[in-house]
């Protein structure tokens, strides 16, 4: 995850998720190189924190994740009615191991859309970094988080309630949400990074299996961005700063800033990243 030296000066809304990759601190950077537009499309919508932060008409907010769309449409639909549902998930008697693998259990074994949200909810902020993970079988596997307090982000679901207004929520892949843009669509791409660096990790990730971001994916993405710019729809997508990513890329006119990774297995690579801004422009 990326951030900026000073959080605390943003004047900017954080989402009510916390999300691996989650671009809060970096909104003002994307909004200066963000294509003027009247509709916003977000193919990897994630925590939401770019369109919650940034003014258009309209939105197209999607993401391969079924359970990030479901909640996002009832937060959209329900507003109060779903934070007074959620509210009592954030008892401080409910932030224990046990309480937290029970609900999980719980979760994994839900089909009901309603109580299957407020429980995705309670786990993002109850475990561990709030990471959202699956095992193959598609159940939820993220430790407990053993965080001593829990915040319960009321007024950000408020204001995501009060800004998915003019919004549509679609689950699916990038390729099928960029076919719909149209002239006078801008879109933003916050796709699953890239490698930081051609290590071991990058032969693991080109042969990613199924489901799986992977080197074929970052380049299919680059390819439909470039597509879509020829067609007159600007496009704009962040990464890391590497040589891969700029190979990827060539095509598109490039800005990179540094930024400080606060999730690095790697003590001696904190402190020198660099992000990098693609933009495609028509
Ligand atoms: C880096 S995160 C986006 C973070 C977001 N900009 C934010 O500020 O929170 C990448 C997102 O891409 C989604 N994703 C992964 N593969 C995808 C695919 N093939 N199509 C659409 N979304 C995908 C993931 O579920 C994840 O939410």
């Amino acid at each position: 995850m990326a951030a900026d030296k000073n959080p605390k000066a943003s004047p900017y809304t954080r989402p009510f998720l916390k999300w691996a990759g989650g671009k809060y601190r970096l909104v003002e950077r994307i909004r200066s190189h963000l294509p003027a537009g009247s509709r916003l499309i977000e193919p990897f919508v994630g925590s939401g924190a770019v369109f919650l932060n940034l003014e258009f008409n309209d939105y197209l907010l999607a993401d391969i994740n079924p359970d990030l769309i479901g909640l996002y449409q009832l937060v959209q639909a329900e507003g109060e009615d779903f934070i007074a549902r959620l509210r009592p998930y954030f008892d401080p008697a409910r932030n224990t191991p046990e309480h937290y693998y029970a609900t999980r259990e719980r979760f994994n074994a839900c089909t009901d859309p309603e109580e299957r949200s407020a429980l995705f909810v309670y786990l993002n902020r109850h475990g561990y970094n709030g990471l959202c993970r699956y095992n193959s079988e598609g159940g939820f596997n993220v430790p407990f988080g053993r965080y001593k307090k829990i915040y319960f982000p009321e007024k950000e679901l408020q204001h995501f309630h009060r800004h998915s207004q003019r919004a549509r929520f679609l689950c699916a892949d990038f390729g099928e949400v960029m076919k719909q843009a149209r002239k006078g669509s801008v879109i933003y791409c916050d796709p699953p990074y890239a490698p930081l660096s051609r290590t071991a990790s990058f032969t693991a990730y080109a042969s990613a299996k199924h489901g799986q971001f992977g080197a074929s994916e970052q380049e299919r993405l680059a390819e439909l961005a470039a597509r879509a710019a020829s067609k007159g729809v600007p496009v704009l997508l962040s990464n890391h700063d590497n040589e891969y990513t700029r190979r990827v890329y060539a095509e598109a006119s490039l800005a990179s800033f540094p930024v400080r990774r606060t999730i690095s297995c790697d003590s001696s690579r904190r402190g020198h990243a660099a992000e990098l801004l693609a933009l495609y422009r028509p």
